[in-house]
């Protein structure tokens, strides 16, 4: 019998082993909310010791048009952006994601386990679709339960990451949860999104109800990680902010969208709490506060953008690591992908 409700009660991860899986899209440059929404995060938890599987998911890419040359470039930059931020290859396997097959495969099991109505609630669906539904891709429909198979692909039970990616983490536990029920096994974990620190969800530095975006026309809206210093500290410096200065409190960046943004920013940057930060600048207008956070950017974010350019001068290398990381990614992915094929029974015979 299946069902098409999600299941009350998971299988409990704690009969798998801790795994960390995370991906990025290499559709355009990384901005500074994909570093303090994931990259920064990905490095600590490498450093933490945790068995970690970083992906440049270039088949979710493709769900809207790429070019296809800007599209090779734009992985090996975001490889770049990878190793510059700490995730290192000799204790992360980092790789993009075409060069392991077993993805699009499980993708496609996968796409016969989830609901439509599943999907039709998918909001990154609808903001990137908008009114033009009928004229995006059936990949982009498709997109949230590929990404279900990327993270069960491996087993994953915990996955980093921004907080506009709750949604398809909550839906890859429903596709884990249906599958168990629906053929009797406890073969999935249920993954847990790690959504953690200061800056889950880093706003554009024009309009603080807007998510920063690579996608944003305005290239004032973000700090892109190839920014030199003094991009970066002319675009926070013309940051909209508002007149007040700042509260003694965090409860007094209610209604303060710019304000709060560019403080859980600093934060972020800092390693510090928001509380920690409005303690240290009560009082301050952003004519003092803006200076101090454009040193703290340039400060940290410098040496990542020349440490990603030194990378990028051999593209030959990049793609080395990235060959090697996908060899290692398949050696875990295919007995999963094998034993998920023979719980379906499909006949593996070679
Ligand atoms: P994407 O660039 O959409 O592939 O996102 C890659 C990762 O970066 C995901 O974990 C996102 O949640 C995270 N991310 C992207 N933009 C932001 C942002 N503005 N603030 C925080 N995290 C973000
Ligand atoms: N959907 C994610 C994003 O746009 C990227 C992604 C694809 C991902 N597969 C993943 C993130 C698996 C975490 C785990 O940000």
């Amino acid at each position: 019998m299946t069902t098409d409700a999600p299941q009350a009660t998971p299988t409990p991860n704690a009969a798998f082993k801790p795994r960390i899986f995370s991906g990025i899209q290499p559709s355009g440059g990384l901005t500074l909310g994909n570093y303090l929404g994931a990259l920064k995060r990905f490095a600590q938890k490498q450093d933490e010791g945790i068995e970690t599987i970083y992906c440049l998911v270039d088949l979710h890419a493709i769900t809207v048009w790429q070019d296809p040359e800007k599209l090779r470039q734009q992985t090996r930059e975001a490889a770049a952006g990878f190793i510059a931020s700490g995730v290192d290859p000799a204790r992360s396997i980092l790789f993009n994601q075409s060069q392991v097959g077993a993805h699009a495969e499980l993708g496609w099991l996968f796409n016969c386990v989830a609901r439509l109505g599943w999907m039709n609630r998918m909001t990154q669906f609808k903001d990137k679709a908008g009114k033009n539904a009928e004229k995006m891709s059936l990949g982009l429909y498709a997109y949230p339960s590929l990404m279900a198979a990327d993270i069960l692909l491996y087993h994953a039970t915990m996955v980093p990451v921004g907080e506009d990616q709750k949604q398809h983490v909550e839906l890859t536990r429903d596709i884990a949860a249906k599958f168990n029920h629906d053929f009797k096994t406890d073969f999935f974990p249920t993954p847990e999104p790690l959504i953690e620190g200061a800056a889950t969800r880093v706003m554009s530095l024009r309009d603080g109800t807007k998510k920063m975006s690579k996608s944003d026309p305005s290239d004032a809206s973000r700090i892109n990680l190839t920014d030199d210093a003094d991009m970066i500290a002319k675009k926070i410096r013309k940051a909209t902010s508002d007149a007040e200065p700042l509260p003694e409190s965090v409860e007094g960046l209610e209604g303060r969208a710019e304000a709060r943004n560019l403080v859980n920013i600093y934060a972020a940057l800092a390693d510090m709490s928001p509380a920690a930060v409005v303690a240290e600048y009560a009082g301050a207008g952003f004519g003092t506060f803006k200076p101090a956070l454009a040193d703290l950017a340039v400060a940290k974010l410098s040496p990542i953008s020349s440490e990603m350019t030194r990378l990028m001068a051999d593209p030959a290398e990049i793609d080395r690591v990235l060959g090697k990381g996908a060899e290692q990614a398949a050696a875990i992915a295919r007995p999963i992908l094998e034993k998920t094929y023979e719980i379906m029974g499909m006949i593996r015979s070679r």
